[in-house]
């Protein structure tokens, strides 16, 4: 494995498609590697933009812009961060050679789409998921739920993340609001819903899960600590890890996200999202990349998930080792504006062994993860009390 300098002939050249908070952490890997790194994203001043090489603002659903920077920049790697992509254009460009996909442009293609991936674990791979359907109507979703899935369950659009346009149907009456509510928050498709039956989980985790070359230059894959974490409205606000999980629900996770990230083959980290009941385990989803929840690891690891998808994709090893527990408390932007700041800080970072990262998003809205605190320590449950002390002191201020 071979590294040159960065702007010269001899760099080796990475191009994020999708600059924030977790391909801005990709990024610094990176760049202590000594690889030259261009940030792309849809808007100006994204947090990967602030500390590539170059930064691009382009639309990433748009094949052609995205082809014409790939011919511009020649990059050696590609590595997605985002769903929102052009992945057809993205094969393309891995089948003509003009760069390599990270992990494969089949494993973008296969996750943008909440079918693609779960008809893959369910129906080719035999995976324990839970119930579902698909469904393009209100009539469809009462199908559904009377043929298949039962209630409560959840409709989510096919193509979205972070929780958007997801929710609960308890009984028949809910199916209008959920129907209405999927259509306003999906991307691109916006007719069509997976209804999913609500496993009762005891706990969810993410098994963050390597690809990498071992030194006979063959792909080994290796598993961090499983990774708690809790969601509210589908997207993540606390993570720990090591989750505690019985010996045979940790096998059994091990071995379903060993067989789906085989499948999709090729180097990096993913983010296996299972549901935990007892010894049951389902397989939820997953990332091709890193896992927002696996910010944790940056208070945990010795290589935390960022530098292990940077060892990974270039094609160097990696260990997965826990350094000690720890945890991880989004801070939120709690209201609309830009340029926002942070107060107490220092008061933050006065609670014992934490730290914290601000993102530098040029816009701050009520909902947005602006930034995260980290906590380290003897065991997971205190870390969690000291990250979410520590978000807590952080106080966001206009100007
Ligand atoms: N079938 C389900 N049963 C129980 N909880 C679910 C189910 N599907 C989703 N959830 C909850 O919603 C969260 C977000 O759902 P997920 O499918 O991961 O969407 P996203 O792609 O937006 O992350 C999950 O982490 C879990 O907490
Ligand atoms: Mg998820």
């Amino acid at each position: 494995m071979r590294i040159g300098t960065p702007l010269s002939a001899t760099a080796k050249r990475v191009m994020l498609l999708g600059s924030g908070e977790l391909g801005k952490e990709v990024i610094i890997a990176l760049q202590r590697l000594g690889v030259e790194v261009i940030a792309v994203d849809r808007y100006d001043n994204a947090p990967g933009h602030q500390v590539a090489h170059r930064a691009y603002t382009i639309n990433m659903a748009d094949g052609d812009a995205l082809l014409e920077l790939v011919k511009k920049e020649k990059p050696d790697l590609i590595v997605p961060e985002i769903e929102a992509l052009d992945t057809q254009m993205l094969a393309n460009i891995e089948q003509q050679g003009l760069a390599e996909v990270i992990p494969k442009a089949r494993a973008t293609q296969l996750t943008m789409n909440r079918e693609g991936i779960r008809c893959l674990a369910a129906e080719e791979l035999g995976l324990p998921t839970s119930k579902y359907a698909f469904a393009e109507s209100q009539d469809e979703i009462k199908q559904a739920i009377d043929n298949a899935v039962g209630y409560p369950c959840i409709v989510k659009p096919v193509m979205s993340s972070s929780g958007k346009g997801q929710s609960t149907i308890r009984e028949e009456k809910d199916i209008q609001a959920a129907w209405d509510y999927a259509k306003s928050g999906g991307r691109v498709d916006r007719g069509r819903v997976i209804v999913e039956e609500m496993i009762q989980f005891d706990y969810e985790i993410t098994l963050l899960t390597v690809r990498a070359l071992n030194e006979q230059d063959k792909i080994e894959t290796h598993f961090c600590e499983p990774i708690g974490h809790i969601q509210v409205g589908g997207d993540y606000v606390e993570s720990w890890q090591p989750q505690p999980m019985s010996k045979v629900a940790k096998q059994k996770s091990q071995e379903i996200a060993k067989a789906i990230t085989a499948n999709l083959g090729g180097r990096g980290l993913f983010g296996v999202e299972l549901f935990i009941k007892g010894d049951d385990v389902w397989f939820s989803e997953v990332s091709p990349r890193p896992h927002d929840t696996g910010m944790a690891t940056m208070a945990t690891q010795y290589q935390n998930e960022f530098e292990l998808h940077a060892r990974a994709i270039l094609g160097l090893p990696v260990s997965t080792a826990l350094r000690e527990p720890g945890a991880s408390a989004v801070i939120y932007g709690q209201m609309d504006v830009k340029g926002i700041a942070f107060e107490g800080i220092e008061k933050a970072l006065a609670v014992p062994q934490t730290d914290i990262r601000l993102f530098g998003k040029p816009e701050s809205f009520n909902k947005r993860r602006m930034g995260v605190a980290l906590a380290y320590g003897n065991n997971v449950d205190d870390a969690r009390q000291r990250a979410k002390e520590a978000a807590s002191r952080v106080i966001p201020v206009r100007e």
